[in-house]
C-alpha cells in the first residue's frame, strides 16, 4: 500500500536550518534524529543566549550592587515571568527553577509530601509514569506510612478511566500523573482527572515533560495544584527545569536545601527563610541556563505551539501508517489522543538490535524500556523501539525511518 506523505508547512520545514547538530553528519550520513523524547535539538538563538550571558552579563545574582549583578538579576527574574507566562500561571512566585522535571517531583514530594501525608493516607500514580514519577513517591511512602495506588493502563495504552474513578476516595491526598506518556504518547485527560481528584480532597501533580513541546499548557485552566516540566525536552538546555506550584501550597512548603539566598536572617539559634520562590533556591543557581530556558520558550512561542503541534501530528499520522504497512510490525499505545510518539515492537528483532541497526545509518531512535518498567512489565514486553518526533523533522525522516526498518528486517533474514 502507497502511503501518502502530507503536505508540510513550509515555514515549519525551514526550521530544520535553525538547528546546527542537525547538518553534522553521523557515520558519514545525513542525521535523521527521532530521539527527541529523550532531549531534543537546540537552536542557534538558545546556544546564543547561554554563549552571551557569559560574553556579556555573567555575574552572580541576588547579591551584588554593582551593574553586571543587577543586570544578571533582572535576566533572571525575567525568565521567571516567562516561564509563568508560559504556563499561564497566575503570578511568578509559583514558578521554582529546579535541575528538571525530576527534580521538580523530589521537590514536591520532601517539601510537600514528607510532612503533609501519614499513615493511611494514599497516593494515586498511574501504570503510565516514568520513574521520576514513581520512586520520590516510594521513598514518600516509605517514611510516612502512605500507600501507593495505581491507576491501571488498557492494551491501547489510555488510562482505565472507570479503574480511576474506583480508586479515588477520601484516603487520596495526591493524584501524580503525567501529561503525555514518555514510553507511548498518550495524552491523558488531565484536567478531567485533576477535578475528580481534587473533588475527593486529593492534591494534583501533572508531570509535563513530554508536553510542553507539543501543546499549549495552561495550569489554571488544567486547575492542578502542581506542574513540572525540563527545559531539554523543550530545545533548551540540560540540567534546567521548572515546578509550578499553586502559591499557597507552595507557601506552606518547607524548605529542603539550606544555603545562601533561601534565608531571610540566620543566626547560630535559628534561621528564617526567604519568601518563595527562593525559599527552595538555595546557593547560586544555573543562571545561564535559566536565561537559555527562557530563550527557548521564546523560541517554540515565536514558532508556534499549535503549528508545532499540527506538523507533528501530521508527520506521527503518516509515520503510523508507513510503519503499520510494514509486515510484523506492531504500534504499541493506539489510543486516539497521542503526541508525537510512536512506540512499536517488530516481529523477530529485538528492539536493541534494530537500534544499533538504524544507527548505522544515521537515525537515531531510543529502544528500551523508556524509564517505564512497570509500564513494561503490564505490557508484557520487555523494551519497544521509540521514534519521537520534534518540530524539525520532516517526511524525509519518516522515510529514512522505514527503510531503516526494511533493511534491519532484510539483514535478519525476516524480511
Ligand atoms: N525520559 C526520557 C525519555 O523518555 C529520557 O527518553
Amino acid at each position: 500500500m502507497t502511503v501518502v506523505a502530507p503536505e508540510l508547512s513550509p515555514a515549519m520545514l525551514a526550521r530544520q536550518a535553525e538547528f546546527p547538530i542537525l547538518k553534522q553528519p553521523i557515520r558519514g550520513q545525513r542525521l535523521v534524529y527521532l530521539d527527541n523524547g529523550a532531549t531534543t535539538q537546540k537552536p542557534q538563538v538558545v546556544i546564543d543566549a547561554e554563549r552571551d550571558f557569559y560574553e556579556r552579563s555573567n555575574a552572580n545574582i541576588h547579591r551584588g550592587v554593582h551593574w553586571l549583578s543587577q543586570h544578571a538579576t533582572d535576566l533572571y527574574d525575567q525568565a521567571r515571568v516567562t516561564v509563568q507566562k508560559f504556563l499561564h500561571a497566575a503570578r511568578p512566585e509559583e514558578i521554582v527553577f529546579t535541575r528538571g522535571t525530576t527534580e521538580a517531583i523530589n521537590m514536591v514530594a520532601y517539601c510537600w509530601g514528607m510532612s503533609n501525608l501519614k499513615q493511611g493516607d494514599e497516593i494515586l500514580l498511574t501504570e503510565l509514569e516514568h520513574h521520576s514519577n514513581i520512586v520520590p513517591w516510594q521513598f514518600v511512602a516509605q517514611h510516612t506510612g502512605a500507600l501507593i495506588k495505581v491507576v491501571p493502563v488498557l492494551d491501547s495504552g489510555e488510562l482505565d478511566l472507570t479503574a480511576f474513578q474506583a480508586l479515588l476516595s477520601e484516603r487520596t491526598r495526591l493524584l501524580a500523573m503525567n501529561h503525555v506518556s514518555n514510553a507511548l504518547g498518550t495524552v491523558n485527560p488531565i484536567q478531567a482527572m485533576t477535578r475528580a481528584a481534587q473533588a475527593v480532597g486529593a492534591k494534583v501533580l501533572i508531570d509535563g515533560a513530554q508536553a510542553v513541546a507539543h501543546a499549549v499548557v495552561d495550569v489554571q485552566a488544567i486547575g492542578c495544584d502542581f506542574y513540572v516540566f525540563s527545559a531539554h525536552k523543550l530545545y533548551g538546555p540540560t540540567g534546567m527545569g521548572a515546578l509550578y506550584a499553586r502559591y499557597d501550597i507552595l507557601d506552606g512548603m518547607v524548605p529542603w536545601m539550606g544555603g545562601g539566598d533561601m534565608i531571610q536572617t540566620v543566626s547560630f539559634e535559628g534561621s528564617t527563610y526567604a519568601p518563595v520562590p527562593q525559599r527552595f533556591e538555595a546557593g547560586t543557581p544555573n543562571i545561564a541556563g535559566t536565561i537559555a530556558m527562557a530563550a527557548a520558550i521564546d523560541y517554540v512561542q515565536e514558532v508556534g505551539l499549535e503549528a508545532i503541534a499540527q506538523h507533528e501530528h501530521d508527520l506521527l499520522t503518516y509515520a503510523t501508517a508507513a510503519l503499520l504497512d510494514i509486515k510484523g510490525l506492531r504500534i504499541i499505545g493506539t489510543g486516539p489522543h497521542k503526541a508525537a510518539i510512536a512506540s512499536f515492537m517488530l516481529d523477530d528483532i529485538h528492539p536493541h538490535d534494530l537500534g544499533t541497526i538504524l544507527d548505522m545509518d544515521g537515525i537515531a531512535i531510543r529502544a528500551g524500556h523508556h524509564c517505564a518498567m512497570p509500564l513494561m512489565t503490564r505490557l508484557g514486553l520487555p523494551a519497544t523501539a521509540r521514534a519521537s518526533f520534534a518540530l524539525y523533522n520532516n517526511t524525509a525522516d519518516v522515510d529514512a525511518l522505514v527503510a531503516g526498518i526494511y533493511k534491519a528486517k532484510k539483514l535478519f533474514g525476516v524480511g
